[in-house]
């Protein structure tokens, strides 16, 4: 019996968080469904999982069984998948997990088609920087509603940020704590406060070192080179280009509009944005990307300066 008391998951979205949140979901033992709005976009997340199952076989093979996942256990988990672009194919999960684009309006569209077709589980958000309780006017029930802010790599990352909003029952909560474990993860409440934790702290490190960029003070890739005495095993701009420009130009909005200027999102950060070069998922961001790799750093970039 899972912690949770959950058989079925449902995901809506199956971007760079989404597809993680289905693949750990399904490798956890839950029949996992997940939406996104193409056929397109449901190919390429279901692709992205299954390459990455795939490696943790061949991880699994070259240990000795130590790391990684059995061919068997890989098989296992992908049965449980499903995909589709139809929400109407979530209505029997017992959670649906939303990792949709981070933008208020489609979640506010989402959450309410589900109203509309009757869902009556519990839907938790992925979302990093939105209120919950502002979300949660959009749900059918907002006492069972909340935040569930996984990590990127979701595969990887142990951390889940759960955050309760005004209405959410302790029942929702509980039940969440529950999936977290049930999921390998471990789970850090936080409150409903602009960036909750996590972004409030790392949101303003990769912004300001953007600004010791765009200013001239370090090249791209020592900014990264030189935080790693703190201990990161990434620099903030390498970081940034997994996590997706687009985001966090969305969380320093966020942050800005609660918290005030000092946290305006720095000039190229919005450049980037504007120029369609988000990091890894478009193929240029603070680097040039191919194949999950940095070739180097982004002409534009290194070119850019202000100050
Ligand atoms: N990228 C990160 O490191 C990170 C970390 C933690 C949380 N988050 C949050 O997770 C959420 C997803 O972010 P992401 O980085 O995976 O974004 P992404 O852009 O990689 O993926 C978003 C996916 O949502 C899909 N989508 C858009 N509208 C939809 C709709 N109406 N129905 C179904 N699917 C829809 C898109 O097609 C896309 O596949 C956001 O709320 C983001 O803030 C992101």
């Amino acid at each position: 019996m899972s912690k949770s008391g959950f058989n079925s998951v449902g995901v809506i979205g199956i971007g760079t968080m989404g597809n993680g949140i289905a693949q750990v979901a399904a490798q956890s033992g839950f029949t996992t469904k997940v939406v996104d709005i193409s056929q397109e976009n449901v190919d390429r997340g279901m692709g992205i999982i299954g390459k990455n199952l795939d490696r943790m076989v061949a991880s699994f093979e070259k240990s000795g069984g130590e790391r990684g996942l059995s061919q068997a256990d890989r098989d296992a988990a992908w049965g449980r998948l499903s995909a589709s672009t139809d929400l109407a194919s979530l209505l029997d999960c017992d959670i649906i997990i939303e990792a949709a684009v981070e933008r208020e309006d489609i979640k506010l569209q989402i959450f309410g088609t589900l109203k509309e077709k009757g869902y009556g589980g519990i839907i938790a958000s992925n979302t990093s920087s939105i209120s919950i309780t502002r979300l949660a006017a959009g749900v059918s029930d907002p006492a069972k509603f909340m935040g569930m802010h996984f990590m990127n790599p979701v595969p990887i990352q142990l951390g889940v940020e759960i955050i309760r909003g005004l209405l959410t029952d302790d029942d929702t909560y509980n039940k969440v704590v529950g999936l977290c474990q049930d999921m390998g993860k471990v789970e850090i409440p936080a409150e409903d406060k602009a960036g909750f934790g996590i972004n409030r702290m790392w949101v303003p490190f990769v912004n300001e070192a953007i600004r010791v960029v765009e200013e001239g003070v370090m090249a791209p890739d020592e900014a990264d080179k030189c935080t790693l005495c703190l201990g990161h095993k990434m620099g903030p701009l390498v970081t940034a280009d997994f996590v997706g420009l687009d985001v966090i130009l969305f969380i320093c909005n966020v942050l800005e509009e609660e918290f005030g200027s000092a946290y305006k999102a720095s000039p190229l950060l919005k450049r980037l944005v504007e120029a369609g070069q988000l990091g890894v998922k478009s193929g240029t961001g603070f680097y040039v990307w191919e194949g999950g790799q940095a070739t180097g750093v982004n002409p534009a970039v290194q070119r850019y300066r202000i100050g």
